[in-house]
């Protein structure tokens, strides 16, 4: 990663300083004592960018010679040789192993379905006919923040973890999700988990989400480069030096990953200190703990491993402070297949400039709809997604 941001940032430096020096583009072709001393003021030019433009992240000496950096080399950060700390080195040797270490194959695999609610699910009865004629192959774990459930389907009863307080915004919310993860990694047969919220729908039939999930290699985690207050806006050199600010992330927090990543957060503490210390909502940053300490950490850990849109649909697209939520009369056959149908993902920058990126959605390396499950619902939407489900969900 630093290796390719020298190689990425230094040649622009470069070519920043070769088009001011080489405006006579024609004394070229002339004499030679203009083509020397078009050389030389190449140098100078050189040497007045570097200290004009002194580098951040890297040391300019990977392009000039050592020598003629050492009068500079005492204030340039040394950032890239400096020296690891000891919970660095640590944490750095336990993920590798765990990146690289072959995992169980069990005999029945399952997916873990985790529900992170306030209290009662409103959507019980459709997820119990999305689950219907399917056990075995899959488990559920309810986190009540605030109530306790009461539940209208059989299989959520007695499926309640032991749940405490989450503050919005907070690292309570990223302690939630660790205690479902805990939960949910107790059974070896769990091998894809998957968090969803009370207002979440499934898009699809049991067997499409268990063999999309199950077929595929990647964990489903939305991360993206917002340079806006929203994303950027909201580090701080606090993180230093273990995230750099080109390495901060953001994304939403509905996740489906592997098993092998599942571990790797519950392993992690360096990071997650970090997070836990310096992103908090209400200090001027606003900084929003579940929006970035897994797409940071992934990013930062395995950034091949990552799908970089999450699974769980969500439509921003109206620009609001909330996404758009769906009543009763939003729900028709249309809107459902309409959603299942995106192929690409779309994210947009915080900025003044609201750059939108869409990237496909590609799955074992071909395009396919990017979305296996869908929010917000108001429960009020339940019937009408109920009397529809075998309908939209029909291949
Ligand atoms: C994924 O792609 C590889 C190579 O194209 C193929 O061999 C494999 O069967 C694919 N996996 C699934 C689940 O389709
Ligand atoms: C899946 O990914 C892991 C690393 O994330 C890799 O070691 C393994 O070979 C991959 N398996 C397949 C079938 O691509
Ligand atoms: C996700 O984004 C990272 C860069 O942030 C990239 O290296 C990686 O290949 C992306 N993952 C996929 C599956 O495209
Ligand atoms: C579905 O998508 C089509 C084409 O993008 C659009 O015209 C239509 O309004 C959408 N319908 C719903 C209900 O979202
Ligand atoms: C589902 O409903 C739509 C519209 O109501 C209809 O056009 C379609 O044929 C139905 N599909 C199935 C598989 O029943």
């Amino acid at each position: 990663m630093k290796v390719s941001q020298v190689w990425q940032r230094s040649p622009k430096d470069v070519a920043l300083m070769l088009a001011n020096g080489t405006r006579p583009h024609r004394s070229f072709q002339a004499k030679r004592p203009m083509w020397i001393m078009i050389l030389l003021g190449l140098v100078c030019l050189s040497l007045i960018g570097a200290y004009v433009y002194p580098p951040r992240h890297y040391s300019a000496c990977y392009f000039f010679a050592s020598s003629m950096c050492t009068p500079f080399k005492d204030w340039l950060p040394a950032r890239p040789s400096r020296e690891r700390t000891d919970e660095e080195l640590a944490a750095s040797v336990v993920m590798r192993d765990l990146l690289t270490m072959p995992m169980p194959k069990p005999r029945s695999p399952k997916i873990a379905f985790m529900f992170l609610t306030p209290g009662s699910l409103p959507f019980e009865k459709l997820w119990e006919k999305f689950f219907a004629g399917h056990d075995g192959r899959f488990s559920i774990y309810v986190h009540a923040s605030r109530e306790k459930p009461v539940h209208t389907s059989p299989l959520f009863i007695g499926r309640d973890i032991h749940s405490d307080k989450v503050v919005w915004g907070k690292i309570s919310m990223v302690d939630a999700e660790k205690r479902l993860l805990a939960n949910a990694l107790e059974d070896p047969d769990n091998q894809y988990f998957v968090l969803l919220s009370d207002s979440c729908v499934p898009l699809h039939n049991f067997d499409y989400v268990y063999n999309y999930l199950m077929g595929s290699n990647m964990s489903y985690i939305d991360c993206f480069l917002d340079p806006g207050p929203h994303g950027n806006g909201r580090y701080s050199n606090d993180f230093l030096p273990e995230v750099e600010e080109s390495q901060f992330r953001k994304g939403a927090q509905w996740f489906a990953i592997k098993r092998r990543h599942a571990l790797m957060i519950l392993a992690d503490s360096l990071y997650y200190t970090k997070f836990k210390l310096y992103c908090k909502p209400g200090d001027g940053r606003n900084c929003i703990a579940d929006e970035h300490y897994l797409p940071t950490l992934f990013h930062i850990l395995d950034p091949q491993g990552i799908a970089n849109w999450s699974v769980t649909h969500v439509d921003w697209s109206e620009g609001k402070w909330h996404p758009k939520s769906y009543r009763a009369q939003d729900v028709t056959y249309e809107l459902l297949k309409n959603i299942t149908s995106i192929d690409e993902s779309f994210h947009v920058t915080s900025d003044e400039k609201k750059v939108v990126t869409l990237n496909p959605c590609l799955w074992n390396g071909s395009k396919r709809p990017c979305y296996l499950f869908a929010r917000k619902f108001y429960p009020e939407a339940l019937d009408n997604v109920l009397n529809l489900f075998s309908n939209y969900t029909a291949v």
